[in-house]
């Protein structure tokens, strides 16, 4: 049975390294569902702390309706993330704020997950300079959003010195190693 992959891309430079790497895992899985989120061309707007979600249990805003529902029903979620400034770029980041709407439920309904499906992710990031710092923590801002939200956390790589002389080839090997064996 094919399986659902969620790319969240969050770099809009279409020849840049995330951009590559998405075109990579988009051929290597082309025998199961890809889905790529294109936050540049989507675009979500900011959570604007409105509290609407606790009130009414849905978000404010419809324009991530239909993310919601892949990112509930796929079975992998990988995000796909330059380096800014030691984080993601913001309409990556507007996602992450975004799953407020889970948050507020969580703690509304007992603590209950808002998800029922578990799922797995991974976290791809492309860094000018050495970005370990930046992915760790990338990773743990990730983690905090997971528990909430039923997904665990497989792998993290790290596509480093982009802006020098990246080991491109290493990191897209070990990438589908990890990803597309199955
Ligand atoms: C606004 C901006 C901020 C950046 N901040 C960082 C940074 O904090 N650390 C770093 O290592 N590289 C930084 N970079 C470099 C990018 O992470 C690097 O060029 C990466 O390859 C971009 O992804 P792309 O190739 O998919 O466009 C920054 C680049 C831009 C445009």
């Amino acid at each position: 049975m094919k399986k659902i992959y969620l790319i969240i891309k969050g770099s809009g430079r279409k020849d840049g390294y995330i951009s590559r790497i998405c075109n990579e895992l988009q051929e290597s899985l082309k025998a199961q569902n890809v889905i790529v989120y294109d936050t540049y061309k989507e675009n979500p707007a900011p959570c604007d702390g409105c509290n609407y979600c606790e009130i009414k249990g849905e978000c404010s805003k419809r324009d991530m309706d239909d993310f919601y529902k892949v990112f509930e029903e796929c079975d992998t979620i990988i995000f796909l993330s330059p380096v800014y400034n030691g984080s993601f770029p913001s309409p990556l980041k507007s996602v992450l704020d975004r799953f407020q709407v889970y948050y507020t439920s969580f703690y509304k309904n007992n603590k209950t997950q808002p998800i029922i499906k578990r799922r797995e992710a991974y976290l791809i990031t492309a860094a000018g300079r050495d970005g370990i710092k930046a992915t760790e923590y990338m990773k743990s801002q990730l983690n905090c959003a997971f528990t909430i939200l039923n997904v665990e956390l497989k792998g993290t790589f790290l596509c480093a010195h982009t802006d020098t002389a990246p080991d491109y080839d290493g990191v897209v090997n070990e990438i589908k190693r990890s990803l597309c064996d199955d």
